[in-house]
C-alpha cells in the first residue's frame, strides 16, 4: 500500500512539475536565447548597418536574418557577407541551435573563432572567407555534423588543420588558401566516402 501511494505521489508530482515548466508567454526560452545572441553578436560589433538591429522590430525582420517557416521565432540563417562589421565573433552565436547558413565573409572580423560554434548542430554552411580572422581553426568545428561548406580563405589562421574536420560526415567543399596554416593535411580528408 506504502509503495502504491508512493507511486502515486511520485506521479502526480511530476505532472506537477511538467505543467509548471511550461512557458508563461508565447515566446520559448530558446527564441530568447537567439535574440540575446543577437544582441551579444552585435554588441561586439561597429557596423552603421546594425543600427536597425534594435527591438523596435522582431529580430527575424533585422537585416540579414533569416527565421524558420516552422519555428517562426528561430534564426536558421545569418547572412552578413560585406556588412563591413568590424569586431570580435560573439561566443553567444553558439545558442543559435537552429542555424544552417552562417556567412560572414567580406567583413573586418578580427579575433578568433569561438569554440562555441562547435554547438551549431545544424550548421551546413560556414563561410568566414576575406576577414582578419587569426589563431588556430578551433577543433569544435569537427562537431559539426551537417556542415556541407567551409569557408576560411582569406584570413590569419595558423597552426595546424584539425584532425576533427576529417571526420565531417557531411563535408563537401573545405577552403582553407590565403592563411598561415602548416603541417600534414590529415590523410582522411577527401576520402571520406561520398
Ligand atoms: C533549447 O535550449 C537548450 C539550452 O538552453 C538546449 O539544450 C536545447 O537543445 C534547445 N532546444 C532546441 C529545440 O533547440
Ligand atoms: C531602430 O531600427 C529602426 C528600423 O527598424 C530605425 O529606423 C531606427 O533608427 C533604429 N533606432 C536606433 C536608435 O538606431
Ligand atoms: C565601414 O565602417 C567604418 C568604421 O568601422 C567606417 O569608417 C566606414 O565609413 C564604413 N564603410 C561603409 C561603406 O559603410
Ligand atoms: C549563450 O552563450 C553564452 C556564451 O557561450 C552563455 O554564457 C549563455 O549563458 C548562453 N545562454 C543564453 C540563454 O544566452
Ligand atoms: C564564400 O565567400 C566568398 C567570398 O569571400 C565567395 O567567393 C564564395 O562563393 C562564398 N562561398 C559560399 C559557399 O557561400
Amino acid at each position: 500500500m506504502a509503495r502504491i501511494l508512493a507511486f502515486f505521489c511520485f506521479f502526480s508530482l511530476s505532472c506537477i512539475c511538467s505543467h509548471a515548466r511550461l512557458p508563461p508567454s508565447p515566446r520559448s526560452s530558446n527564441a530568447t536565447a537567439d535574440e540575446l545572441a543577437l544582441l551579444s553578436f552585435k554588441s561586439m560589433l561597429s557596423s552603421r548597418l546594425l543600427d536597425s538591429w534594435n527591438t523596435s522590430s522582431h529580430y527575424c525582420s533585422w537585416p540579414g536574418v533569416a527565421c524558420g517557416r516552422r519555428h517562426p521565432d528561430r534564426v536558421i540563417s545569418l547572412q552578413m557577407g560585406s556588412f563591413n562589421l568590424s569586431g570580435h565573433i560573439s561566443p553567444f552565436l553558439g545558442n543559435l541551435s537552429f542555424l544552417r547558413e552562417l556567412d560572414l565573409r567580406d567583413n573586418q572580423l578580427i579575433g578568433q573563432v569561438p569554440p562555441e560554434l562547435g554547438r551549431l548542430g545544424r550548421l551546413q554552411l560556414l563561410n568566414f572567407s576575406a576577414n582578419f580572422l587569426q589563431g588556430e581553426i578551433p577543433t569544435e568545428i569537427g562537431a559539426l555534423k551537417n556542415l556541407y561548406i567551409l569557408n576560411l580563405e582569406e584570413n590569419g589562421f595558423s597552426g595546424g588543420i584539425p584532425h576533427s574536420l576529417a571526420d565531417l560526415p557531411s563535408l563537401e567543399f573545405l577552403f582553407l588558401s590565403n592563411n598561415r596554416l602548416f603541417g600534414e593535411i590529415p590523410s582522411s580528408l577527401g576520402t571520406s566516402p561520398l
